[in-house]
């Protein structure tokens, strides 16, 4: 499985990917941070993403959603070449992400948060003053994504009064309002205690519906766990991909990983 060259076996499975990167290079200036990345993503699955610091997992992030251009290679979503589409564009695709760092609008409520996402995806922009009524429904969608979690009693809150936890959910709530087909998600469980990552991954499970996921995390625990299929990433290049068994397994991995893997849970 590991060593290339490989072929990504969703590609040779006959399933037609919901993504695909084909052959994505990135050199920032004269430096190199990816080379040659070629896999898929399969419809529904949850496809882990994981490499040491800087292996280039946030620029591949940035490269699907359209914030930086590769050098070389394309971006598919099913058929489609997503060239020249701006991240904006890609999002009402369906391809959705979450930041490392969190951007919602620090001073607005968590409802108007969720309700501004809503807009946008209606497509409505961030034009509220295109109706009260455009505004309402947004708002009611908002309240509908809020439904029988504990952050509904805050929904009045201004998301910078809330817990850093309590704005990584804000944050996967934003990206759920989009209706992705594929959630791309950078670290949506750092800096949190057990209890709340397992409220993050817990609402994905619940609400992703249909879509595909793609998980960037640093708990391998995490990853091996949530994932149907796990990708490694190092200095820019593709070293495995396969079942977490399978990768947990791989000697490039450990390799990579220099002190070994963690112990599974
Ligand atoms: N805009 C940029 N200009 C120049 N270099 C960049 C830029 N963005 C990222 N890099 C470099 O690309 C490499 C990969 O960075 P990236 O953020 O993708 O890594 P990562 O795998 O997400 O790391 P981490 O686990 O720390 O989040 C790093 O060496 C980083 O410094
Ligand atoms: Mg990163």
């Amino acid at each position: 499985m590991s060593g290339l060259p490989w072929v990504d076996p969703v590609l040779s499975q006959g399933v037609p990917p919901v993504l695909r990167l084909e052959h994505v290079g990135k050199q920032f200036g004269a430096t190199p941070v990816l080379h040659d990345v070629d896999c898929a993503v399969a419809a529904g699955e949850t496809l882990g993403l994981i490499g040491p610091n800087g292996a280039g997992k946030t620029t591949l992030f940035n490269i699907v959603t359209g914030f930086v251009t590769p050098s070389s290679g394309r971006v598919l979503l099913g058929a489609r070449d997503l060239a020249g589409q701006d991240p904006a564009a890609r999002a009402r695709l369906g391809l959705v992400r979450t930041f490392q760092k969190s951007l919602t609008f620090a001073a607005l409520s968590v409802r108007r948060n969720l309700a501004l996402a809503a807009l946008a995806h209606a497509g409505d922009g961030y034009r509220w003053w295109g109706g009260r009524a455009a505004l309402r429904r947004a708002e009611a969608q908002a309240d509908a994504l809020l439904a029988d979690l504990p952050l509904a009693v805050r929904a009045n809150v201004p998301v910078a009064d809330l817990s850093y936890g309590e704005q990584r959910i804000v944050d996967i709530l934003i990206a759920l309002a989009q209706a992705p087909r594929i959630l791309l998600l950078d670290e949506p469980t750092a800096g949190l205690s057990t209890a709340e990552s397992e409220q993050v991954l817990a609402l994905v499970r619940e609400r992703r519906g249909d879509a595909a996921v793609v998980l960037i995390a640093h708990d391998l625990d995490v990853v091996f766990r949530e994932c149907d299929r796990v990708a490694v990433l190092d200095l820019g290049r593709l070293i495995a991909l396969g079942t977490p068994q399978a990768v947990r397994d791989d000697p490039a991995v450990h390799a990579a990983y220099l002190g070994g893997l963690p112990e599974a849970a």
